[in-house]
């Protein structure tokens, strides 16, 4: 059965990567929660998807250029009604939240726009010391990223993030050391599922919306859909 990750939390109906959306995504009977995390300029891993704060709270200008004191001010629920004043929260608060309910995590390191020195190693610390290695999967744009880290030795499984089709993704996968691919619904093929299968890898496949995308994805057999509306996915799943 088709999994359900929800997307920065239950992001359609809720602040994208705040505590209110992954809290949300858990009522909503999500088996993952995928998010995306940056470095702050004193070095401490922030979930956020944008480079720049603009879009998703009332601050201005790079992540990378703000100490976590500065972000803390900030406001990422503003213009959600009912949200107000829900803060960015660090890698920690989330694994705090989540440590004791059952959901996959899904630690998408987003750093191809900037490549933040010294996030990965950040990332797997945090994830260690809060003993949740069985339960994340560690996901980016940036190969050569998830590259390091297999040479490093990490017993992390690896998800490669694509947009755009690929020749013989699987077989990329494999060399790389990764354990999954992650490609967007657009790039997501029949042969690409069934053979990445074959070859012991998970297909988790973003950004599945529509009831009709949700189907087709099931259809398909791919091992997770992302999803910004968790709840909207299941009742299609269960509909079955
Ligand atoms: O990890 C899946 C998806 O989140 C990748 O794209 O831009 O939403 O982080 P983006
Ligand atoms: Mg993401």
């Amino acid at each position: 059965m088709t999994k359900v990750w929800a997307h920065r939390g239950a992001s359609g109906s809720s602040p994208e990567n705040t505590l209110p959306a992954f809290e949300m995504a858990i009522e909503q009977g999500a088996d993952g929660l995928e998010f995306d995390v940056q470095l702050t300029r004193d070095d401490h891993v922030v979930v956020i998807h944008d480079e720049t704060l603009e879009r998703t709270t009332d601050g201005r200008g790079w992540v990378a250029d703000h100490s976590l004191e500065d972000l803390r001010r900030l406001d990422a629920g503003a213009g959600h009604e009912g949200f107000e004043g829900v803060r960015i929260p660090t890698l920690a608060e989330v694994f705090d939240l989540v440590r004791d309910a059952d959901v996959r995590l899904n630690v998408e390191l987003k750093n191809s726009r900037i490549p933040y020195q010294g996030l990965e190693e950040r990332v797997l610390a945090i994830i260690d010391d809060y003993g949740l290695a069985d339960r994340v999967i560690v996901s980016s744009f940036d190969h050569n990223s998830l590259r390091g880290l297999a040479e490093s030795g990490t017993t992390l499984p690896l998800g490669i993030l694509y947009s755009e089709p690929l020749w013989r993704p699987w077989n990329y996968a494999v060399k790389l050391g990764a354990s999954a691919l992650h490609p967007s619904l657009s790039a997501t093929r029949p042969k690409v599922v069934e053979r990445s299968h074959e070859a012991g890898l998970e297909v988790n496949v973003w950004t599945v919306n529509e009831p009709v995308e949700v189907e087709r994805v099931r259809d398909l057999g791919v091992d997770a859909l992302i999803t910004n509306f968790p709840a909207r996915a299941r009742e299609v799943l269960n509909s079955r």
